[in-house]
């Protein structure tokens, strides 16, 4: 895989059922078999835990990746309703996402919590997609950079390697609400972000992209991709941003 090959992952989170999230899975991976050109990145999905086996069935010989929301950091024990790195490659997925600042605000997970978490996937052989970003507080009291470098700081393990390591940079108040930082201040905060992590590494943007932004953002040089959320759950749409990644 050529270094910073751009990926463009699909965060279900708790969307899905057996037919809808089959239905969606069917009509990706008809794209990516049939589509006449080649895309300019990779594909990932990320559905609940409860339609990993069915999702990752269909998904195979499509060349489209199988991630999980989340982890534990422990790889088994007792931790109930908990789902370790472990299970997730038990399952077939090469990808889990670790720190979406709807486990940071919405469980309390802290940055030691999810180096922990990032740590177990790697050592089930897990790619870790960790999520990093402010608040509209915290960018409005000009503390985004801080709060960034600080949740990367105590996020990401000593022994992080470009190859296994994916950071998302994802403005909490961009998550769902149609708004999407400007141009110049993702690109300002990944340039900053690739000054703090291994060389190689890919930095996505996430929040609120969507087939009609995809361009602009998926142009930005340090942009290595998107975390898509709502717009993932419709196949024509993360198509189109999958397509606005420029072939390589
Ligand atoms: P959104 O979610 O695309 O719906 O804003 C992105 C994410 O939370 O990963």
């Amino acid at each position: 895989m050529p270094i910073r090959m751009k990926l463009v992952a699909g965060n279900w989170k708790m969307n899905g059922l057996l037919d809808d999230g089959a239905a969606l899975t069917r009509e990706l991976k008809e794209r990516a078999t049939t589509a006449s050109a080649a895309l300019g990145c990779e594909l990932l999905i990320c559905p609940p835990a409860t339609l990993l086996s069915t999702v990752g069935g269909i998904l195979a010989g499509s060349g489209i990746a199988l991630g999980g929301q989340d982890c534990h950091a422990a790889p088994k024990g007792a931790y109930t309703g908990d789902i370790s790195a472990e299970m997730l490659a038990d399952l077939g997925c090469s990808y889990v996402i670790a720190g979406h600042s709807e486990r940071r605000h919405g469980h309390g997970e802290t940055d030691a919590v999810v180096r922990g978490k990032v740590a177990g996937a790697w050592r089930a052989g897990l790619v870790a997609i960790l999520c990093v970003g402010e608040t509209q507080a915290q960018r409005q009291a000009g503390e985004a950079v801080e709060i960034v470098s600080s949740q990367l700081a105590g996020s990401v393990p000593d022994t992080a390697a470009a190859a296994t390591l994916v950071i998302a940079y994802e403005p909490v108040w961009a998550i769902g609400t149609g708004l999407t930082a400007t141009s110049e201040d993702i690109a300002a905060m990944h340039a900053e972000i690739r000054s703090r992590i291994p060389s190689g590494t890919r930095i996505l943007y996430g929040g609120s992209v969507n087939p009609k932004n995809a361009d602009t953002i998926l142009g930005l040089s340090d942009v290595d991709g998107a975390l898509v959320g709502g717009a993932s759950l419709n196949a024509a749409d993360f198509w189109a941003i999958a397509q606005s990644c420029p072939a390589g």
